[in-house]
């Protein structure tokens, strides 16, 4: 049975700006895959991080080799995108970006342009089928292929821009931060912007990307991911949240997934109130939902109970987020006009006030 808390939070509608589709996979979905491909032999244990434990950057990309795996068929790909869109979808996400790193595979016959075709498609069928959620593409740059792999996939990026009657619309820059350096991707990003695509980059995950992020900024990015560590108190620099300030650039952060893959140390030492009152533009977001077993109404509901959060500051935070997002204006507007018919409905009462019971008390008058 859901309790209140946890009915305000999945009634509340929110936007999801930042959701890997192979780290969204749900346990369900998983169980399907699984049941697919008994000869690989993967249990649940290798495809998610559950509740409680934690791994490291490392290990949390060795289990998105795993997942890779079990979807590697244009099949896979419509059945995994379709589930993972419903989901977020029942979830409450009546706006979602979700971004994915094409992936050619010669045994399947899988090719990188059926791979963004299947997930387009994907995206058109939940549409004909009236999920309740306006969907987004975003064309994934893995900064472990390189520098020409990162020109091709923005080439393909491109060419769905035009061909996919505006579902493709940005392109984003991730992959283990640890490898590669952001100077390489400046001629394809800057191309990417060039084009008319978006901007989402991880920026700052670890501590070691400072003068990477420096460099990131000038194109500049259009949203942050992550943002870890950009400020002064954890090595970053004064600067750079100067920067990302006057630039008035987003950042999308991820609670759990930063808890869970030990970039943070704990939720109370997420940089989420860092910035947050400084006025500054944050989005919550899952990161990898199926990886760190979360959903996005879990992460609002944890942010307001770590920080102090009214159920007003909530309902403001998820507003803004329609800000942030790539949709059009027209898009935009029409997701203002549904948060405006749906607040009566997550505030029956005059509820709004209320505070989470274990709030911090850290911030809340930030917006
Ligand atoms: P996919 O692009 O749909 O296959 O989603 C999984 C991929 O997203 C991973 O292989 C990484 O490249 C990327 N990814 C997921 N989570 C993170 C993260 O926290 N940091 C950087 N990259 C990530
Ligand atoms: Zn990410």
């Amino acid at each position: 049975m859901e309790d209140d808390a946890e009915l305000f939070y999945r009634q509340l509608p929110k936007v999801e700006l930042h959701a890997h589709l192979n780290g969204s996979v749900s346990v369900a979905t998983m169980e399907r895959l699984i049941a697919r491909k008994p000869h690989l032999n993967i249990d649940h244990s290798m495809t998610a991080i559950l509740k409680g434990q934690r791994r490291t950057l490392d290990e949390c990309f060795q289990v998105f080799k795993v997942i890779h795996q079990l979807i590697d068929t244009e099949e896979d790909l419509l059945m995994v995108t379709k589930s993972v869109i419903r989901e977020f979808a029942e979830d409450g996400v009546r706006y979602l970006e979700l971004r994915s790193t094409p992936r050619a595979d010669s045994k399947t016959g899988l090719t990188k342009r059926r791979y963004v075709e299947s997930i387009i498609e994907a995206i058109r069928q939940c549409k004909e089928e009236n999920v309740d959620t306006e969907v987004r593409f975003l064309v994934a740059v893995d900064r472990r292929n390189g520098a020409e792999v990162a020109m091709e996939t923005v080439k393909l990026a491109e060419d769905y821009m035009l061909a996919s009657d505006g579902l493709v619309v940005g392109v984003d820059l991730s992959g283990d931060p640890n490898v590669g350096h952001g100077k390489d991707f400046l001629p394809a990003l800057q191309k990417a912007r060039n084009c008319g695509l978006k901007l989402a980059l991880h920026m700052s995950e670890v501590p070691s990307q400072k003068e990477e992020s420096e460099l990131l900024l000038t194109l500049p990015p259009d949203r942050i991911g992550h943002g870890t560590f950009l400020h002064p108190e954890v090595g970053g620099s004064q600067s750079l949240v100067d920067r990302v300030r006057e630039k008035n650039i987003p950042l999308e952060l991820c609670l759990t997934s930063n808890v869970k893959g030990q970039t943070v140390g704990s939720y109370q030492k997420h940089h989420f109130p860092y910035w947050y009152q400084l006025g500054h533009p944050c989005v919550l977001c899952t990161d990898d939902k199926g990886v760190f077993s979360t959903s996005l109404s879990m992460e609002y509901q944890l942010a307001a109970a770590t920080f102090g959060l009214s159920r007003e500051a909530v309902w403001t935070l998820s507003q803004q987020a329609i800000g942030c997002s790539f949709a059009t204006d027209a898009v935009r507007q029409q997701l203002q006009q549904r948060w405006a018919l749906l607040l009566p409905e997550v505030f029956p009462t005059s509820s709004c006030l209320h505070r989470e019971p274990t709030a911090l008390q850290t911030c809340g008058q930030g917006l």
